[in-house]
Parts: C-alpha cells; structure tokens; sequence
C-alpha cells in the first residue's frame, strides 16, 4: 500500500540506495561529511533516514546475536551427547523405600496436594508400615520464594527434589508480564527441563463417547527449550527458538510405541506441522517414522496440528485416536483441547517422565484469587488426586491406580454424591477426598464403575 503512494522516482532511486548502502561503519562515515550530507537529504525521506540507522545497528546487534546463538548452540549439543549416554530407567521395586516428595507449590496449590497425599497415603497405609514407601514434603517453591531468590526452582529446593525418587507437584504461578513478579521462568518448565522430565504423559478418557487417548509430549525441546533465551534484535525484530533433536524425538517417540506395545494399543498417531516447519518438525516425523519400522504390529500414521485439532472433535473420526506423540508446545495445546472433553484441565493429571526421576503435577493453575477471596478450602484436588494415581502406577501400583480412577470417576463424573464449585455452595476438597476414599473402600467399586460407564447417556 504505501509502495503505490510513493513516486516511481522516489522508488527507483530508493532501489539504487539500498544497493550501495553502507556496509559497515567505514562507509557510514561520509554521510556525516557536508556532501554526503546533502546528497542523503536529496534523496532520503525521513522513513529511510530511520531505516539506514538501523541497518548499521543491526551490524553490531548482528554479532551479538550469533555469539548468543553459538552459545546456545553449544549447550545444545552437549545436551544431545548427554542423551545419547543414555542412563537406565530407575527400577522402583528395587528401592525401598520409594521416596515420595510432595511439593506444594503456591496458590491453592498446598491445599490440593495436601488431600492428593492423604488419599495416596489410605492407599499405601501397608507398604508406608512395611517401609516400601515413604512421603517427604518439600517446602520453598512459591512464588514469593522464587521471587525473592529470582530463581524458577531455588537451590536448596531443587536440591530437595533430588533425594526423592517420584514428586507430586502442586501448582505453581508462572510470572507474566504486568504481574507483581520479576519474569522468571515457571517452575514447572524448569523442573522438566533440570530433572530431565522428557515425556509428558497425559491421558484422557470419556469411556461413555469412547474417548481413550493417550498423549505423549515432549517435554524437555521445542520451543520450550531456548524459552526464557530469545533475542531482540533492535525494536523490531525478535526471534525465539525451537529445538528439535534427535535424540530427543527419538526417546519420546520409543515412549510412545512401548506404552502402545504394553497397553495393547495398535495405533501411534505423529502430530506435527512439518509441511512448513521443515527442518525441526520434519526431524521429529523423520525419526519418529524410522522408530516405528522397530514395531511392525504397530500401525504408525501422520497428521498436521491444525487437522489434528479438527479432528478431535469429529465424533466420527476421534475415535480412532489411541496414542498421540508430538512436539512440546503442540502438545501443550491439544491436551488442553483433549481434556475439555473429560471436564476440563481441572479434570486431567499429567505424568513427566524421565528416566531417573518422574513429577506428576495438576495441569491447571495455581488460582491465586480463590486464596485472595478465602476459597482455598473449596478448589477441587481431583487433577492432583487423578495425577497421584499416575504415580501409583509408575512405581509399580497399577491395580491401585486403577482403582483411585474407577473412584475418582464415579464421584466426579457419575454418581456426583457430593460437588464441588469452587465456593461453599459446593463440598470442600476434603469432604470430597473422604467421599473418594469411602468409594475406595467400597469391595463392589468395580461393577459400580461398569454399570455407570455402559448405561447410555
Ligand atoms: C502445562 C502448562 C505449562 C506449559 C505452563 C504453566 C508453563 O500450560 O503444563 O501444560 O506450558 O507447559
Ligand atoms: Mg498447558
């Protein structure tokens, strides 16, 4: 549009300018001698003037930029050859005790945590008495903490974290601009990031529409990797950076396959968008397809996220759907997609999974506001609770896992005894949590569980 306003002349002459435009800082020098001077004003419109000066900006910014990313880069590649030293998974029948570290987080955050751990607790009552579990509560991630220390995770917290085997991990806020608090990275982003937490696990079910989907994100790359480490270059240009590793696909990838090999799953579905994001998407599909030539009785199939998110909420093709396997941030947004059928994000757990250590964590917020306005009592454990039962089968629990679900369930999606909304119109998070392990106890609780999910409607 402005092109057509301005003067053919104008832009001829605009064409020969940039051509001859000053490299570096020697040719800039004469536009500051008197012909110089006058030959620029004849020719230049202000808007130009201003464009020149950034060019020459963009010289010294230029450096500066590829030194970062050389930086980066770098780090990087030493992360790709610390993958590639491929560590053993962590054999929890092997430990005893199984150290499980309960992290609060902020917000509501410790309220919810406190109830998930009371149910995990009921149900590991034996093996807390024999000495094959034990809790260890951790304190100092909230948002004041990190705040002051202007850390995501603080030192002696992380440190924490270290000496447990498994986390439940309540909400924690992310700072974002305009808030009270200094930009620092969200914790859970650097938790999955420091305890190399790859595989972001995160199933949704509604049994009566025949919903069984299994979503494995990567948790560790993408855009997530570099996020707190983009580059302004000058005012106008800014660049983020999506990591994309082999070895890290591959990983998640063999994750997904063997989850579909254990469950009996017969289809690994790869959502990328690699018709445009070629380099780093094209080397997750890539090596994703050359993973799923090692499981011949796996069908392997490729779908772009924008199709992808259509097509979950096709009632006739969704359906199909088993395992999903796909970069960070379009995992990020499709599982919140995929949990609204369930409920919501209230509704989901989420497991990260690392070979060494694993978190599993509520993949909703911290909800300061219900704290603000005394409310904390009333917000809903059942994500923390449905994440606790991810943990009880990760570390070798699954009928009791399978059992809190059934539970969980029939009071939250069926039988709705008691509800919880948010205020104390509804029940609070622990009446709620006495009405689980009630129905937990419950020797019929399986046939109950049947009879809701095959009646119709
Ligand atoms: C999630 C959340 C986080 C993410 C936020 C809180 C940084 O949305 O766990 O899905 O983007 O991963
Ligand atoms: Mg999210």
């Amino acid at each position: 549009m402005a092109k057509s306003k301005t003067p053919k002349k104008a832009v001829r002459k605009k064409a020969v300018a940039r051509k001859s435009a000053p490299k570096g800082k020697a040719k800039k020098a004469p536009t500051r001698g008197r012909a110089a001077g006058k030959k620029a004003r004849a020719v230049r419109p202000p808007a130009r003037k201003a464009g020149a000066k950034s060019r020459v900006t963009g010289g010294r910014e230029l450096e500066r930029a590829a030194k970062h990313f050389a930086g980066l880069m770098r780090k990087q590649l030493d992360r790709v050859e610390r993958m590639k030293r491929d560590e053993g998974w962590t054999d929890y029948a092997k430990l005893s005790p199984v150290i499980i570290g309960v992290c609060g987080g902020d917000g509501i955050g410790p309220v919810i945590s406190a109830q998930a751990q009371r149910v995990l607790e009921y149900l590991l009552s034996v093996e807390r008495a024999t000495g094959k579990v034990a809790f260890r509560t951790i304190e100092g991630l909230t948002i004041e903490r990190r705040a002051k220390v202007r850390k995501a995770i603080p030192d002696d917290v992380l440190a924490e974290l270290k000496k447990c085997h498994v986390i439940l991990k309540g909400p924690t806020t992310t700072p974002r601009k305009g808030d009270p608090w200094p930009n620092i990275e969200s914790a859970n982003v650097a938790m999955r990031k420091e305890l190399d937490l790859f595989a972001n696990v995160r199933p949704v079910k509604v049994p009566e529409h025949r919903i069984d989907w299994v979503f494995f994100r990567e948790n560790t790359e993408d855009l997530y990797a570099l996020g707190s480490e983009g580059l302004e270059i000058g005012r106008d240009l800014a660049v983020d950076f999506k990591i994309i590793t082999r070895p890290g696909s591959e990983r998640i990838v063999r994750a997904a396959f063997e989850h579909a090999r254990q469950a009996g799953r017969t289809r690994v579905t790869v959502v990328t968008k690699a018709n445009v994001v070629k380099s780093t998407d094209g080397l997750f599909l890539r090596t994703a397809q050359e993973i799923a030539r090692e499981y011949p009785g796996i069908e392997c199939d490729d779908w772009y996220i924008d199709i992808m998110t259509a097509k979950l909420i096709d009632p006739k093709r969704r359906t199909e759907f088993q395992v999903l396997v796909l970069p960070n941030l379009y995992g990020d947004i499709l599982t919140d997609e995929a949990a609204e059928f369930q409920g919501g994000v209230g509704t989901a757990g989420a497991a990260n999974i690392g070979k060494r250590y694993a978190m599993f964590e509520a993949i909703h917020g911290s909800a300061p506001r219900m704290v603000d306005e005394g409310r904390a009592e009333y917000a809903d454990p059942c994500s923390m609770i449905r994440a606790g039962a991810m943990l009880l089968s990760h570390i070798g629990y699954p009928r009791k896992a399978r059992s809190l679900e059934m539970a969980l369930d029939i009071c939250g999606q069926y039988e709705r005894r008691l509800v919880m909304t948010g205020r104390d119109t509804g029940a609070t998070g622990a009446a709620f949590c006495d009405y689980v392990m009630d129905t937990l106890a419950d020797p019929g609780l399986e046939q109950r569980w049947q009879e809701y999910v095959s009646s119709p409607g």
